[in-house]
Parts: C-alpha cells; structure tokens; sequence
C-alpha cells in the first residue's frame, strides 16, 4: 500500500546526548504505528530529495503524536537539518513503513529486549507494549550517555553495557547477558549488523526464538535507493526466493533471524 506524504507538526525537539535528538511530530501516522515500524522524514530541503528512515520510539495514539530518537550524522546532513527545528515547524513524513515486532511470540515467556547504539530507541515502545512473563532490557552505548535509561527502568529490568565501561558491563550486550547469567526464551533485538550476528549466533546455539530488526541498514526507506538489500536464508517461506536478497525497507526491517543470513559481508 503506498502511503502518502504528509506534514507533521513539530510538538517538542530537544537534544537528549550528544548528537542524539528526541523529536515529538503530531502526525496521523500514530494512529497506526506499532513498536518496531519506522517513519520516512524529509528535508525542506530540495537538494535532499530522498528521505531519511527513523525508527518508531514511542507512540501516544490519544494525542496522535509520535516520539523519533536519531543520531545526527554529520555535517550538512539531513539529520542534521532535522536537528534544527523545532516547535512550530513542520516536516515532511510517510508512514508507519515495514513491519513491527511479532509482541504476540512473547506471551507466557521470558524475554531479552536487546538495543544497540542508534538501535536502542525502537525498544522502547517494545518494551512499553510487550506482554511476557519476564522482561529484560538489555541495552548497548558508547559510553555513559545512556539515554532512554529512565524510561526503560519503568517498563522492566534494565541492564547496561557501554564500550568504554563508564556506566554497567564493560563491552557489548553479549558481555552484559554473560556477566548477569540471564537467560531467555525469545529474544527482539535491533541494533549494528555485528550486533545481530552475535546475537542470532547466541538464539541459534541456545535454540532461543529471535526476531531482530535490520534498521541500520535502511537509507531512504521507501523503496527507492535498493540501498538495503539483505539475503534470505534457505528457511525464507517462499522457497523460490530462499537465498535471494529481498529489500530491508520493504521485507522488513523486522526479521525472524532464521529467515535471513547475516554472514560477513551477506
Ligand atoms: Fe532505500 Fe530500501 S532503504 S530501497
């Protein structure tokens, strides 16, 4: 189904650390939005003809609002265009696109809701949504900037990794899971491709049920760049397209991680 364009109102911008912006937009598109879905936002800018894919962190149908957290991406960018609006302002946006997290798996169950650097946001309206037995929020950063934390404590049990060890487990999310001995029976995850190599290996040793999103890899979000290709394992339902690359924007971003080969370099 195409969707059309539309102008949304900016209700709130402000920046949440550094180079990392928390944007509020009035927007139909709340209607209905599911955790894990992505907008496109475009530039005023008509040099940057192509928009920007941002995923989904919080939904407030009553208000008809959404959240969007993104990372500015350098100079003369258009994140960095997004970054200097502010209330009053309208931006162009499509949406919701691409699928959302399966939050039905989870029932009855113990789940790790897992976000890494750009790929923490979209966890947590998951986390706000999802019904399971256990919710373990497992969330990665750079250093102690560790935004959304707050919020993420009032929705289940937060544990914290950063790169350079100023704030929880030195390391990855991988090494926080280790160093906590937990343990799950269904992982959602997004975040950097290495990210969500290391953690479908992990699902496929422990024969844990893993659904991850492939975000990161999206450049327009509409179909329009074939920016995000990704290949299909030989487990993808339509056994003509197994092993074929099909497009992350459209196909996804959400993926059971069996259905998709993430080797080096796929
Ligand atoms: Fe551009 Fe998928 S992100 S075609």
């Amino acid at each position: 189904m195409t969707k059309e364009k539309e102008n949304a109102a900016i209700i709130s911008q402000e920046e949440i650390a550094h180079g990392i912006y928390s944007m509020w937009i009035r927007t139909k598109a709340a209607e209905t939005a599911e955790p894990g879905q992505f907008i496109s936002m475009y530039t005023n800018d008509g040099s940057k003809l192509l928009p920007r894919p941002i995923s989904i962190c919080e939904i407030d149908k009553e208000k008809g609002a959404l959240r969007v957290v993104y990372r500015v991406t350098g100079e003369n960018t258009g994140t960095e265009l997004f970054s200097q609006m502010g209330e009053g302002d309208t931006i162009p946006v499509i949406g919701p696109l691409g699928n959302g997290f399966p939050l039905e798996k989870a029932l009855e169950k113990r789940a790790f809701l897992i976000g890494g650097g750009i790929g923490v946001p979209p966890i947590l309206e998951l986390a706000k949504q999802i019904g399971c037995e256990k919710k373990q929020i497992i969330v990665g950063y750079r250093n102690d900037e560790t935004f959304l934390k707050t919020e993420f404590e009032q929705n289940g049990e937060v544990y914290i990794s950063t790169e350079d060890g100023s704030a929880g487990t030195k390391g990855n999310v991988m090494d926080a899971i280790r160093e906590n001995g937990l343990e799950a029976d269904i992982i959602y995850a997004c975040g950097p491709t290495p990210m969500l190599r290391a953690i479908k290996n992990y699902a496929e040793e422990n024969g844990i049920e893993c659904y991850i999103s492939l975000e990161e890899r999206m450049a327009c979000g509409v179909g329009a760049c074939l920016g995000c290709v990704t290949r299909t394992s030989m487990h993808w339902a339509d056994a003509e397209k197994a092993g074929l690359p099909v497009q992350t924007c459209t196909s996804g971003p959400v993926f059971w991680a069996e259905d998709i080969d993430l080797k080096a370099g796929a």
